[in-house]
């Protein structure tokens, strides 16, 4: 008979303000080094204490990493400090987290005791994202964030012949490959589901800039109406056109990877790459 291979179990923790691309591919990462994924998400409480008041209630950010695909289980007021204890109490293997250093309110080390244990894995911060910054393109007014956005994105769709395999696409900023780091990240979150010819299909739209509660209670909502929900996102340019002032504040290619880290878009419900990126072509022709 064979035997049953024992079934990895990790641990992340953390505040999930904000949550963004950069949070969901920090847990993707995380899943990926073992078989269930639970998450720890701290009170406010908890976090006023460490670092200040958190932008969103517990209730939000509970609900906002529960509906990030590649999420088992959700422990509701994890603690600061990572302990053994709480490891053991979930059978947690290891715990993981983003290669960057996390303090108490104290400059304690939140991870020295499951470091000191062995049971601490990293993985790679995403760069160019974090809740600062968000809160910096809000509060500063610029329009950079998106502009360069655009313009990164152009440089893909001249090659979009080469879709997917194309390594060639050069920034004319930088001179190095903008367009692969893209395209792999968009297939990293998509699950290249297709809906069955039987399905009822429902199609939103929209700029879905800064995913938060309220896009997630509106895109249950429009799932809840058929089998198979397609969601279209519009450029960055016709976003501004109707919205204005600085807006949006994350670029097309960082609100695709927001919504495709929602788990209601992995069960079957799912547009593949190819249709995604077709989509952002068709979008950015329409409108
Ligand atoms: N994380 C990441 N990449 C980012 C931002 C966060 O990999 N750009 C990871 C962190 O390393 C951590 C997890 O997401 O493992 C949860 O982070 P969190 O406690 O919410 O706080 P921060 O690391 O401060 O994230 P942010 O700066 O965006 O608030």
């Amino acid at each position: 008979k064979k035997e049953e291979k024992k079934q990895i179990r990790v641990w992340c923790d953390g505040c999930y303000d904000m949550v963004h691309f950069g949070h969901a591919n920090s847990l993707r990462q995380a899943k990926a080094l073992g078989d269930v994924l639970i998450v720890g998400v701290h009170t406010d409480e908890e976090i006023a204490k460490h670092k200040g008041p958190p932008v969103f209630t517990q209730e939000e950010r509970y609900k906002m990493v529960r509906a990030i695909k590649w999420v088992d289980q959700v422990v509701e007021g994890a603690p600061y400090v990572t302990t053994l204890e709480t490891l053991e109490k979930y059978q947690c293997d290891f715990c993981v987290h983003g290669d960057d250093i996390t303090v108490t309110a104290d400059g304690i080390d939140t991870y020295h005791m499951v470091k000191k244990a062995g049971k601490y894995r990293e993985v790679l911060r995403t760069a160019g994202v974090s809740t600062t910054d968000l809160v910096g393109r809000m509060l500063l007014l610029t329009r950079e964030h998106f502009k360069r956005g655009d313009k990164e994105y152009s440089v893909a769709l001249e090659h979009s012949s080469n879709l997917g395999t194309d390594s060639t696409a050069r920034s004319p900023y930088t001179g190095c490959s903008q367009f692969l780091p893209t395209t792999q990240k968009i297939i990293q979150f998509s699950s290249g589901l297709s809906p069955k010819p039987t399905d009822k299909v429902v199609y939103v739209a929209g700029a879905f800039d800064l995913f938060h509660v309220g896009h997630l209670d509106f895109l249950e909502q429009a799932h809840a109406q058929g089998d198979f929900l397609i969601v279209g996102l519009h450029t960055d340019l016709e976003v501004n056109r109707y919205k204005g002032s600085n807006y949006p504040i994350m670029n097309l290619h960082e609100r695709v990877l927001s919504v495709l880290a929602c788990k209601i878009l992995n069960s079957g419900n799912t547009m593949t790459t190819e249709d995604i990126v077709q989509r952002i072509i068709a979008h950015r022709l329409e409108f």
